[in-house]
């Protein structure tokens, strides 16, 4: 397994349902052609049917993947395992997506069960969490995010072996951050007063752009970012990386 303690600031690009062969052709060589040195870790997490085309293209940045089966093996039609996944290379997994939590009605279980599986494979999950826009109205975000991180972490997992993110439902996708106060003090309430999770690392989501991700990621309580958008546009994710 990677050793995540190593890395100062962890970058994930989530390519969503996004991409073309032609499209990886075009990116990687526009994120060649900038020579980045990077001090962090960058990720780059590509629809399954292009993890091999990636693989051979990433060079000095890391493979994930968007989402994993809760399943082995069997009987389970356009499925993809752990250990598929562990076979082509990935690092990382991205589980429990406020997309597949919504779209595809996956619960905390369903991720568990998931994340658990990637741990067997030694990938790190990257389990996300996040309130609604109602939800934070409520001043119910540090109950609802509690309630999914204790519900969706795995028993074997560790601060080693397993990455939060931080997503709040209302600004992904939306051009809308929370603000780099209330991202902080949600960070430091996860790192501080959840102690399933004390002092994991916890990345920020939710419409992480150039402009805004060097002052996201110097709050003191954030470990990295989570970036969908912004990260298909190769120039646009080279910043990010080198912020
Ligand atoms: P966004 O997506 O950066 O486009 O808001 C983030 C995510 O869904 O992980």
């Amino acid at each position: 397994m990677l050793e995540i303690k190593e890395f100062n600031k962890i970058i994930v690009a989530n390519w969503k349902l996004n991409g073309s062969n032609d499209f990886l052709e075009a990116y990687f060589e526009e994120l060649d052609s900038k020579n980045l040195r990077l001090n962090v870790c960058g990720v780059i997490c590509p629809p399954t049917a292009y993890i091999q085309n990636c693989y051979s293209k990433l060079h000095s940045l890391y493979l994930g993947a968007q989402d994993c089966s809760k399943f082995k093996e069997g009987a389970y039609t356009g499925e993809i395992s752990a250990s598929m996944l562990k076979e082509n290379n990935c690092i990382f997994c991205i589980v429990g997506h406020s997309e597949r939590r919504q779209v595809f009605k996956e619960n905390n279980e369903d991720i568990k069960i998931k994340a658990a599986q990637l741990l067997n494979e030694k990938i790190i999950p990257i389990i996300c969490i996040g309130e609604t826009l109602e939800q934070k109205k409520m001043h119910k975000t540090h109950e609802v995010l509690k309630e999914q991180v204790i519900n969706s972490l795995p028993p074997n997992s560790s601060k080693e072996s397993v990455i939060i993110a931080y997503e709040p439902i209302w600004a992904i996708g939306t051009g809308m951050t929370a603000s780099l106060e209330e991202i902080n003090d949600i960070h430091e309430y996860l790192k501080k007063d959840i102690k399933e999770i004390e002092d994991y690392k916890i990345l920020y989501g939710g419409s992480v752009n150039s402009k805004n991700a060097s002052e996201i990621m110097n709050l003191e309580n954030v470990d990295g970012v989570l970036v969908g958008g912004a990260s298909l546009k190769a120039d646009q994710f080279s910043e990010i990386l080198k912020a």
